[in-house]
């Protein structure tokens, strides 16, 4: 999956920021963040990121804790990356990396606003200042009517974007990356000037600034996909359906590595064979939902106690998998081992990229499709 739905990050982000500071009338006397968060929400965030994020990110956001996951700290990182590239990579991870989507859309575990306030509270911690001009005209949005737009689209633009934005001549502008990382301003910008030296006409002379901003608007309502409807998140399966191969007999994967691993050949070969088992997958949710290993159940690294509650405790054996290759489902196994009551426990070696890169099959969240082999 690319990153996509980014048109409401750009607009809850600048603009809530943007409100925030047209609500300060006088300035305060000793400059406070634009950005500064109730403490409540600042504690809300501060909760999330133990949580969900200081796993690989390190508790004091300090990086590479697992998985060669980046600082959280960098003022360059926080201040470069603008709160709206900052809030893409959390909402919608980055896809071939263990870096998954925490947005609900896609099945992760927080909401829109929760995820603005992680940004303005990654950036508070960082002591990060927003950058001049970032809640300036450069970023505000560009409003139009859809419709029209759409009809300016197909008479000027649809002979080289591509009647649906796939692209010819002109680039593909239905590429959700690309609505992603440009504002609207920037659309426009390309639309009134041209791109000198290129075949992009500029069109300041040759459309009205309604029909500008018009057309402006309509790409910018594609940025969720030409066509897209709302992405259809699959139900993980019941707690009744945890067991795979629930009359097969007991796997035999010989001795564990480090008295833990299972190695993707062996697993292979026992679900080949049918065993009975439980499979876990511990990622974030989000990546459950994109592709996963056949029968398994999502249980996020950041799983409460209660989710544990559906597991057998009769002996089947669990395996545990994450992307990370492992630091998520180690932590899940060792949760597992110290509650106790689960005699057979395991983690696959490879991770799931691992046994992606070797060829193992996945299945995608929708069930309706073959999932595209994740990137190794
Ligand atoms: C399973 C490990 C893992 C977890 C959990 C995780 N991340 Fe990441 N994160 C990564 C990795 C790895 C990358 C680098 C991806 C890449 O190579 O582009 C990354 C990248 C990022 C980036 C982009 C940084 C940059 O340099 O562009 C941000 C921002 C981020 N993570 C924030 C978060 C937040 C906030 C959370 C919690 C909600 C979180 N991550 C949870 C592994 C993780
Ligand atoms: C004659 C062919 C042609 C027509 C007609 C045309 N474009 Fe383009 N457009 C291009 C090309 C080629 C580029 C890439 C220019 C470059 O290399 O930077 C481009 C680039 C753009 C970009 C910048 C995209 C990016 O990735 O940076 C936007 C936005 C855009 N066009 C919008 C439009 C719109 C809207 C219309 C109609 C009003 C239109 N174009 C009509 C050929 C065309």
């Amino acid at each position: 999956m690319t990153p996509r739905r980014f048109a409401w990050m750009t607009l809850v982000l600048l603009g809530g920021l943007a409100g925030a500071s047209a609500a300060q009338a006088p300035a305060p006397a000793t400059p406070r963040p634009a950005q500064a968060l109730s403490e409540q929400a600042a504690k809300q965030a501060g909760d999330h990121y133990q949580r969900y994020c200081a796993l690989c990110h390190g508790r004091d956001r300090e990086g590479h804790a697992n998985d060669h996951a980046p600082s959280l700290r960098s003022r360059s990182l926080l201040e470069s990356g603008m709160p709206v590239i900052i809030g893409e990579a959390i909402a919608y991870g980055r896809p071939g990396t263990p870096m998954g989507g925490y947005v609900d859309e896609v099945g992760g575990p927080m909401t829109r606003a929760q995820i603005v306030d992680m940004v303005r509270w990654l950036r508070q911690q960082a002591g990060v200042q927003p950058l001049a001009g970032e809640r300036g005209a450069a970023f505000d949005r560009v409003t139009g009517d859809i419709g029209n737009g759409a009809v300016v689209y197909q008479r000027n633009c649809a002979s080289c974007h591509g009647a649906k934005g796939e692209g010819g001549t002109g680039t593909a502008l239905a590429n959700p990356t690309m609505l992603a990382l440009t504002p609207d301003r920037f659309l426009r910008h390309a639309i009134v000037q041209g791109r000198q030296g290129t075949p992009m006409p500029a069109f300041g002379s040759v459309l009205s600034e309604a029909q500008i901003d018009d057309v402006t608007a309509f790409l910018r309502s594609r940025s969720t996909g030409w066509t897209a409807g709302k992405q259809a998140l699959r139900t993980p399966p019941a707690a009744g359906d945890y067991v795979i191969n629930k009359n097969g007999s007991a796997p035999d994967f010989g001795a564990l590595k480090d008295d833990r691993y299972v190695s993707a050949a062996v697993l292979d070969r026992e679900l080949k064979a049918r065993r009975r088992m439980v499979l876990l997958d511990t990622r974030v949710a989000s990546m459950w939902q994109m592709a996963h290993i056949e029968g398994a159940v999502p249980v996020p690294y950041y799983s409460r106690e209660e989710a544990f509650a559906a597991l057998p405790r009769d002996g089947t054996w669990i395996v545990a998998y994450c992307e990370c290759p492992r630091a998520a489902a180690d932590s899940v196994v060792k949760r597992l081992r110290e509650e106790g009551g689960f005699e057979n426990t395991a983690v696959l070696w490879e991770g799931i990229q691992g046994w992606v890169s070797l060829g193992y099959p996945v299945v995608a969240g929708d069930a309706s499709k073959p999932a595209a082999p994740a990137k190794p």
